[in-house]
């Protein structure tokens, strides 16, 4: 994505960016609806957040051995999250969810696992077929690389399709564990269809399989926990990233003390990292959360709809079919005329208009996420001239999207 492959057209790289704004090599500003992919989420170089990773970074960078910021940043997330009882650091949601997937078959002793088309977990092995995000963007099948004893494992199904992981179910007595985006935001934005996560929840505790929930993108996000709070289906695992990091790597997996303690040392299934609970990340980390509060969430709600609403009315002016989706303060346009409920429904779109309207904003001052298949973040920072900016560059990018010959 970040080559723009998908839009087409040189990359902008970018020098510096503060609050809402990115600023290129080449002296251009951009409004950022991007967010470095979801850390941003009180805008870029926050002063509270530098001051607390130059405050740790100059007490040294990394030690291998428990800190002081890891345990409250642990603290934080459990006090926040009732399902988890337990966390364990690791530097990336692919490491999170690579893991969380290895200490449910360990728990379990099961091998199989349930994943859905147009989810995205990160590039783990056994989590990349039918995946969404950037090999959504570049249409691929799958990834090379991965052998057909890795994927052989993973079962894949079509998102807010019950019947259809039900009948998995049915189909084997192997299954380890679920795992889903809490809601889809990775082939656009795709909200859980209401009682879908709950009938996962239940299947698994029915098979003896864990469901693990990747709140990757919607933790700290959506609200002031996430998606959990927003549908209350409570999981066996949940990971962790982008906002926890506060813009550095950290990202983690939890949950019930029960599963949690199978977790080396204590338990047989191994886990480790060099970087893990680094303590510069854990103070950005911190620092970020300490800042999410509702009065913080109240505004993305709000921003989030403004420019939802300006970008719909726009394309509906310039006679341009489109569907706007929403999962809280995350949401995305189909350039399509149908809702979308699954990644065959997102597929089924026109991305040769996404380019031209991406590119007209950009044109504009506007950084959007430079694929169809990403959701538009909104941060902190967000005030009304950067909002104005935005909504003042949506008629003439929705005009020249309405241009493109779909022949
Ligand atoms: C839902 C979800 N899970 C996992 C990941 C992987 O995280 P990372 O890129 O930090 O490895 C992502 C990244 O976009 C994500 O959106």
């Amino acid at each position: 994505m970040r080559a723009f492959s998908a839009v087409g057209g040189v990359p902008r790289f970018i020098e510096r960016a503060t609050g809402a704004y990115l600023y290129d090599v080449d002296g251009n500003e951009y409004v950022d609806l991007m967010g470095g992919w979801g850390p941003a989420i009180l805008g870029h170089a926050h002063p509270g957040v530098i001051a607390a990773v130059a405050e740790t970074a100059a007490r040294g960078l990394s030690f291998g051995a428990p800190t002081r910021e890891e345990v409250e940043l642990a603290a934080a997330i459990v006090n926040r999250i009732d399902p988890v009882d337990q966390v364990r650091f690791v530097s990336s949601g692919t490491e999170a969810t690579m893991s969380a997937v290895r200490l449910a078959r360990g728990f379990t002793g099961k091998s199989k696992i349930i994943k859905f088309a147009g989810c995205y977990h990160g590039h783990v092995d056994a989590l990349l077929a039918a995946s969404g995000s950037g090999v959504a963007t570049l249409g691929l099948p799958d990834s090379a690389g991965v052998t057909g004893h890795q994927a052989q494992d993973t079962i894949v199904v079509e998102y807010n399709n019950f019947a259809a992981v039900a009948a998995a179910f049915a189909s084997s007595d192997d299954i380890a564990c679920v795992i889903t985006e809490a809601a889809a935001a990775n082939m656009g934005v795709v909200p859980p269809e209401p009682g879908f996560n709950a009938g996962l929840a239940r299947l698994c505790q029915e098979n003896g399989a864990l469901f693990i929930s990747d709140e990757v993108m919607t933790g700290f996000r959506v609200s002031a926990t996430g998606w959990f709070a927003i549908d209350g289906v409570t999981p066996d695992l949940m990971t962790f990233g982008k906002v926890i990091g506060g813009g550095l790597p950290a990202a983690a997996f939890g949950g019930c003390r029960d599963v949690m303690q199978n977790l080396a040392p204590i338990g047989p299934v191994y886990q480790a990292g060099t970087l893990s609970g680094n303590p510069v990340a854990m103070a950005a980390g911190l620092a970020t959360l300490a800042r999410c509060d509702e009065s913080l969430y109240q505004h993305l709600d709000r921003v989030s709809d403004q420019i939802g609403s300006a970008a719909s009315s726009a394309l509906q002016d310039a006679g341009v079919a489109h569907t706007l989706q929403r999962a809280g303060n995350l949401f995305s346009i189909f350039f399509a005329d149908h809702q979308v409920r699954n990644y065959d429904q997102a597929r089924d779109q026109h991305t040769k208009r996404f380019a031209v309207f991406f590119h007209s904003m950009l044109d504009q001052g506007v950084y959007l996420p430079p694929s169809a298949f990403e959701a538009w973040f909104v941060s902190g920072a967000h005030d009304e001239e950067a909002v104005d900016r935005i909504v003042s560059a949506l008629p003439s990018a929705a005009i020249a999207a309405a241009a493109v010959d779909l022949a």
